[in-house]
C-alpha cells in the first residue's frame, strides 16, 4: 500500500492508473476504521482494480461545540486495517493541503438534506457536500463507495453526483453490525460500559418499526410511536428523532398508499450521554388486499 499526502501526487497516479485502463475505487473515511469501513474497501477491491481510500477528519461538516477535536484517531491502526481489506492507495492530506485558505466554496443539496440530521446539524451536509465534490475532483473517474449506516449522507451524494453531473458511479454497501445489533460507528468509542449496553436499543426499535409495517400497520405515525416508546423506556437514550421516510427523497411519509409494494427506510437517532449514535433499516410495505 502507497501512502500519499499530496493532491499533486494522488492526481498523477491516477490519472496514470486510468491511463492503464484500470477501474479506480474511492472510499472516502475520517479514520478510526472498523469493520464497517473495512467492508467498503473490500467491495471496491472486489470490484475495481485500482483501492484508493481517503483518511480526512473534515473540519466543515463539524458544527460549533461538536467532536472535532476530539474525534478519535488512529493511524497506524488504520493502516493495518486498510492494507488487510486491499487498499492500494491510502490518501491522507494534512489539512493545510485540503484548505490552504479558508473557503469560499460550499456545496449545498436542498430537499435531502433539510430533514433528521440536517435538522439537529444544519451545517453538517454542506460540509459534507463540499469535501466529497473536493474529493471527487481529486481522484477522477471512480466508482466510490459511501454505507448506509449514513443513509441520509448516500442520498446527499447521489443527489450531488446527478445534480451536478460527477463522473462517478456511488456504490452504496449494507451497514455491518456488532453481534447485538449496535451499527459498527467511530463514536462506539465514546460509549461508557453502561452507554454501550443501551445502545442497541436503537436497532431494536428500527426492528420493532421494519416488523410493525410488514405485519401491515396501518400508517407511519403508528410505527413512530411504537419505536419512539421503545427508545423512550430506555433510561439511557435521549431519542433526537426516529423517521419513516421515502428512500430516495427522504421525506417523512404521513401514509403508506403511495409505497405499496416498494421499500420505505426507518430512520433514528439518539444521544447516549454525550456520544450522538444514529441507524436506519429498510423495509417493504406489503401490497395489502
Ligand atoms: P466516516 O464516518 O469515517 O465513514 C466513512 C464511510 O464508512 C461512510 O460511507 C460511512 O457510511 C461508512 N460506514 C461507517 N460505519 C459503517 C458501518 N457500520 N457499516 C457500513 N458502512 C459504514 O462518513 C464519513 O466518514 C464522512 O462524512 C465522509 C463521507 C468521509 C466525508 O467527510
Amino acid at each position: 500500500m502507497r501512502e500519499l499526502t499530496t493532491i499533486a501526487e494522488l492526481r498523477v497516479v491516477l490519472d496514470g492508473e486510468r491511463r492503464a485502463g484500470r477501474q479506480v475505487g474511492l472510499v472516502p473515511t475520517m479514520g478510526f476504521l472498523h469493520a464497517g469501513h473495512a467492508s467498503l474497501m473490500q467491495g471496491a477491491a472486489a470490484e475495481c482494480a485500482l483501492v484508493v481510500s481517503t483518511i480526512f477528519v473534515n473540519p466543515l461538516q463539524f458544527g460549533p461545540g461538536e467532536d472535532l477535536e476530539s474525534y478519535p484517531r488512529d493511524l497506524d491502526g488504520d493502516r493495518a486495517t486498510a492494507v488487510a481489506a486491499g487498499v492500494d492507495i491510502l490518501f491522507v492530506p494534512p489539512l493545510a493541503e485540503m484548505y490552504p485558505e479558508p473557503m469560499a466554496t460550499s456545496v449545498s443539496v436542498s430537499g435531502v438534506s433539510a430533514g433528521m440530521e440536517g435538522a439537529s446539524r444544519p451545517t453538517h451536509f454542506d460540509g459534507v457536500a463540499t469535501v466529497v465534490a473536493k474529493l471527487f475532483n481529486l481522484a477522477g473517474p471512480c466508482r466510490a463507495y459511501f454505507g448506509e449506516k449514513d443513509f441520509q449522507q448516500l442520498a446527499v451524494v447521489r443527489r450531488m453526483v446527478r445534480d451536478l453531473s460527477f463522473p462517478v458511479e456511488i456504490v452504496g454497501c449494507p451497514t455491518v453490525r456488532e453481534p447485538d445489533g449496535l451499527a459498527m460507528s467511530s463514536r462506539n468509542a465514546y460509549l461508557d460500559v453502561d452507554q454501550r449496553v443501551a445502545a442497541p436499543v436503537l436497532h431494536r426499535a428500527l426492528r420493532l418499526g421494519a416488523d410493525l409495517i410488514e405485519a401491515g400497520a396501518a400508517d407511519p405515525d403508528t410505527v413512530r410511536e411504537a419505536m419512539r416508546a421503545l427508545v423512550g423506556a430506555e433510561p439511557l437514550a435521549r431519542l433526537d428523532y426516529v423517521e419513516v421516510a421515502d428512500p430516495d427523497r427522504l421525506d417523512a411519509l404521513s401514509t403508506f398508499d403511495h409505497h405499496r409494494g416498494r421499500s420505505v427506510r426507518l430512520l433514528a437517532a439518539a444521544r447516549f450521554g454525550t456520544p450522538r449514535l444514529l441507524d436506519n433499516v429498510g423495509v417493504v410495505v406489503p401490497v395489502g388486499e
